[in-house]
């Protein structure tokens, strides 16, 4: 028997870096999923199908058991079978099938609403974490292991902080599983839903693909070098995600914005943003948007605009045609629905 689960991607939305130290984030689950189909299989045999990968991946179970690494495209639906095994004290066989649901976005040029990619690790929208939790899910669900939200997040958590040097929050796994937008603090501390609607966001993908731990680590390094310094950041960018908080309840989204402005100053401080980013944030923000940010490690990726929806074309247009080669808009909605299995 076959079963699938899905898990949505993420956006960060204020508090990236912080929250690797103990202070908050908010993060918002997307309309991007990625669906995870898991069969058991009779011999000792794990076979994973991964989008990317031309032939599947294969290995007896005694070699994943024992592995050391995998291959970055199985990485992460290999570390979720090996901890689940752990986790319910036997090993069995596997076949695990992956596949991103299709994303818009457009650059200069194009027509709008006609390039599709498969979501996937390209925009750094949390593919790794939703592959994740959602190849937990469909485990627990073709073995009828109880397993609850929060047991989900706490493996998931495991798993990428295997996969990931032992660097993550976990801000991603829990929109993965809980879905919606969230406020949430380290390791899970603190998850506590936000009740607010779809959020009128811009995403501008930079064209550049970032490396989430080569930047965790630079942070990391620079709070060795300037400890008080640096503290005192992180300790700012905490009090501007309680603001922003409160003001999302409020739907005050000027506000909000120039939290996110003000966040993405201390971003800079830390050495994490780029030109590229710092371009189509600079050109969102004089197309009118209410502020703009980086969104996720820095070093590429995507940034994120608020905007009045009445300005979201002129934005959407800034950020097309800001001359960054690669630049791309990319539909976007959050507040998605957490992992759940799939009929
Ligand atoms: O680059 P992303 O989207 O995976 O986000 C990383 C965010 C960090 O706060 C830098 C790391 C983390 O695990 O919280």
């Amino acid at each position: 028997m076959s079963v699938s689960a899905s898990a949505p991607g993420k956006l960060v939305l204020l508090g990236e870096h912080a929250v690797v130290y103990g202070y908050p984030c908010i993060v918002s689950a997307i309309e991007a999923r990625v669906r995870v189909s898991v069969r058991v299989l009779g011999e000792d045999q794990v076979t994973l199908r991964v989008p990317g990968l031309p032939e599947p991946f294969m290995m007896n179970v005694e070699g994943v058991l024992r592995a050391s690494r995998f291959p970055p495209a199985v990485r992460f639906v290999a570390f979720a079978v090996r901890r689940f095994w752990e986790h319910v004290g036997e090993t069995f066989g596997v076949e695990v099938a992956t596949g991103g649901q299709a994303l818009v976005s457009y650059g200069r040029g194009e027509e709008r609403g006609l390039s599709q990619d498969a979501f996937g690790v390209s925009y750094g929208l949390g593919s790794s974490s939703a592959v994740t939790v959602a190849t937990l899910q469909a485990l627990a669900e073709v073995t009828r292991q109880e397993m609850d939200l929060g047991g989900i997040f706490r493996l998931g958590h495991e798993v990428v902080l295997a996969a990931q040097e032992g660097l993550s929050s976990g801000f991603d796994v829990a929109a993965a599983t809980y879905g919606g937008t969230l406020y949430y603090v380290t390791g899970g501390k603190v998850i506590e839903p936000l009740a607010v609607g779809e959020l009128p966001l811009v995403v501008g993908y930079t064209g550049v693909k970032a490396d989430t731990t080569e930047y965790i680590k630079r942070v990391a390094r620079r709070r060795q070098k300037f400890p008080l310094l640096v503290e005192t950041i992180l300790e700012s960018i905490a009090a501007l995600v309680d603001e922003a908080k409160e003001a999302l309840g409020r739907e005050d989204f000027a506000r909000v914005g120039r939290l996110m402005n003000l966040n993405q100053g201390w971003l800079q401080a830390l050495g994490v943003s780029t030109e590229e980013l710092d371009s189509l944030i600079h050109a969102a923000r004089l197309a009118g948007a209410y502020g703009a940010k980086l969104s996720g490690a820095g070093g590429g990726d995507c940034m994120i605009a608020l905007v009045d929806e009445a300005r979201r074309s002129e934005v959407e247009r800034a950020i097309e045609e800001s001359g960054l080669p690669g630049a791309r808009v990319v539909r976007i909605r959050t507040g998605a629905e957490g992992v759940r299995i799939e009929g």
